[in-house]
C-alpha cells in the first residue's frame, strides 16, 4: 500500500498550536466548543481550544465572548471573572473586558486618576463565538471568518437534539480518521460488543466492499456488507467523514475537535424526529451533558458505541505514531484524508482557502448532505412504542432522558 507517514510528516499533521502548520490550517475553520444552554445555566466557561487557554462567556446584555483566559493585569483566572450588562470582569481587581478584548474599566486606576487613559493600551486577545444549532463556535483564524455551516440537520423541523461531551485524552487526527474508516464498525462495536456481552457468537456479517469518494463537504464511504448488496443506502448513500473534523451518520454529527495535540474534546449532536403524532414540536432548549469515559474505578467505559471509539483511539497512543502502520485495502479513505490536509497545507501556502469552507451566504441557507434515510428524518415518525436506552454514550442524565420522552410521548 502507499502512503507510508514518515516521522516528520507525522508531527505536521497532528500539531495544532498557533505557527505550525496544521494549527494554522484548523484556524481556518469554526470548532463547536460549548452549548448555548451551558452558558445560560453559567454564564463563563475556560476552554481549551488549538492549544490556547481561554474564557468563553455571555455578558448580561447577551453578548458572547471568547478572551485570554488570563487577566492582563497579573494573570488571574478570567474564567472565574464574572459577566456585567458589557463584558467579563476580573474576580481579583475588577478589570473589565469586552468581546473585542479591550479593557474598558479598571476601578481603582478609573478611581485615583479619572483621566487616565492607562486602559486604552490594554488588550487581551479575543475571538468571534456565533451560535448555531444550540452550540457556540469559536473561530481563531485569519480575517475575514468563514461562515459557520449551517448543515442541513440543523434546519430539521419536528426534531429532539441533545449535546454530548466527552473528553478524550489523545490527539484528534487519529479519532477523525477513525471517521473514514467503515470496516471498524464490524469489529469494534458489533463483534466486540458480542464478546463484551460474554458471547462467542455469532459474529456481524463481513464487509464485502468498500468505497469512498471524495465530495465539496469531506469523503463519502460506502460499504456491502454480507446478506446486503448495491441497493442499500449504505452503499447508495454511505456515510460521511465531514471536513475538517467531524463524522455524519444522518442522525448525528461528532466533532473531534483539537484541544491541544494530546486532548480532544468529542461533541456529538444528536437528532431524533418526534412521532407524528406529536408534531408540531418545537424545542425550546437543546440539553447537553457530558459523558465520562472512564468509570469509578478508573477502566474505560466501553458499554456505548463512542465509548468503543474512544477506546480505539487512546490506544493508538497520546499521538499515534503513524510510522509503525502497516495500512492495508481498509484504509483507503484514511490515506485520502491524510493526502487532503498535505495538500490544503500547499493551498493555503499560497493564499487559497483550504476545503470545506463555506464563504457563500446562499450556499449556507442550508448545505445538503449525503442522508441515508432522509425521510425518517424529514418526514416524521410513527409513535414509538417504548424507549430504548442512548446508545452513543455513557452516563445520559435523568433530565435528558425525561426532556427525551416527553418529546416523543412515550409513558
Ligand atoms: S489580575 Fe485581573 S484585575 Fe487584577
Ligand atoms: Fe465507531
Amino acid at each position: 500500500m502507499p502512503a507510508m507517514i514518515d516521522a516528520a510528516t507525522n508531527v505536521t499533521l497532528t500539531q495544532v498550536d498557533a505557527g505550525t502548520p496544521m494549527g494554522e490550517l484548523l484556524r481556518r475553520y469554526w470548532f463547536p466548543v460549548a452549548a448555548v444552554a451551558e452558558l445560560d445555566d453559567r454564564p463563563v466557561k475556560p476552554v481549551r481550544l488549538l492549544g490556547e487557554d481561554l474564557a468563553l462567556y455571555k455578558d448580561l446584555g447577551g453578548n458572547y465572548g471568547l478572551v485570554d483566559r488570563h487577566c492582563a493585569h497579573r494573570r488571574a483566572d478570567l474564567a472565574l471573572g464574572f459577566v456585567e450588562e458589557c463584558g467579563l470582569r476580573c474576580n481579583y481587581h475588577g478589570w473589565r473586558y469586552d468581546h473585542t478584548g479591550r479593557c474598558i474599566e479598571q476601578p481603582y486606576e478609573d478611581t485615583a486618576d479619572p483621566g487616565s487613559r492607562y486602559k486604552e493600551r490594554i488588550r487581551i486577545k479575543a475571538y468571534k463565538v456565533e451560535p448555531r444549532a444550540g452550540l457556540l463556535w469559536a473561530y481563531l483564524g485569519p480575517e475575514p471568518a468563514p461562515l459557520v455551516p449551517n448543515w442541513e440537520p440543523f434546519t430539521w423541523k419536528n426534531g429532539f437534539a441533545q449535546i454530548v461531551f466527552s473528553e478524550v485524552p489523545c490527539n484528534w487526527f487519529q479519532a477523525q480518521e477513525n471517521s473514514a474508516d467503515p470496516v471498524h464498525f464490524e469489529w469494534m462495536h458489533d463483534n466486540w460488543s458480542v464478546r463484551l456481552r460474554g458471547e462467542k457468537g455469532p459474529y456481524a456479517p463481513r464487509h464485502l466492499r468498500i468505497e469512498f469518494e471524495e465530495f465539496e463537504h469531506g469523503i463519502v464511504y460506502k460499504r456491502i456488507r454480507e446478506g446486503g448488496d448495491e441497493t442499500n443506502p449504505l452503499w447508495t448513500i454511505g456515510r460521511v467523514c465531514l471536513w475538517p473534523n467531524a463524522l455524519f451518520t444522518g442522525n448525528h454529527f461528532e466533532w473531534r475537535v483539537p484541544m491541544d495535540d494530546a486532548t480532544t474534546l468529542s461533541v456529538g449532536w444528536f437528532f431524533a424526529s418526534v412521532p407524528k403524532d406529536r408534531e408540531p414540536y418545537v424545542q425550546r432548549r437543546i440539553p447537553y451533558w457530558t459523558a465520562p469515559v472512564r468509570d469509578p474505578e478508573g477502566r474505560w467505559i466501553t458499554s456505548h458505541v463512542m465509548n468503543q471509539d474512544f477506546v480505539a483511539w487512546t490506544g493508538q497512543g497520546a499521538v499515534a505514531d503513524r510510522t509503525q502502520e502497516h495500512l492495508g485495502r481498509s484504509d483507503r479513505g484514511v490515506i485520502m484524508m491524510r493526502q487532503r490536509f498535505l495538500a490544503d497545507l500547499k493551498r493555503i501556502a499560497s493564499g487559497g482557502d483550504p476545503k470545506a469552507v463555506i464563504r457563500d451566504p446562499k450556499v449556507n441557507g442550508c448545505v445538503a448532505l449525503p442522508v441515508a434515510g432522509r425521510e425518517t428524518f424529514t418526514e416524521g415518525l410513527m409513535r414509538i412504542a417504548a424507549r430504548r436506552e442512548f446508545a452513543w454514550l455513557a452516563g445520559q442524565p435523568e433530565h435528558v432522558r425525561r426532556a427525551f420522552d416527553e418529546a416523543m410521548g412515550i409513558g
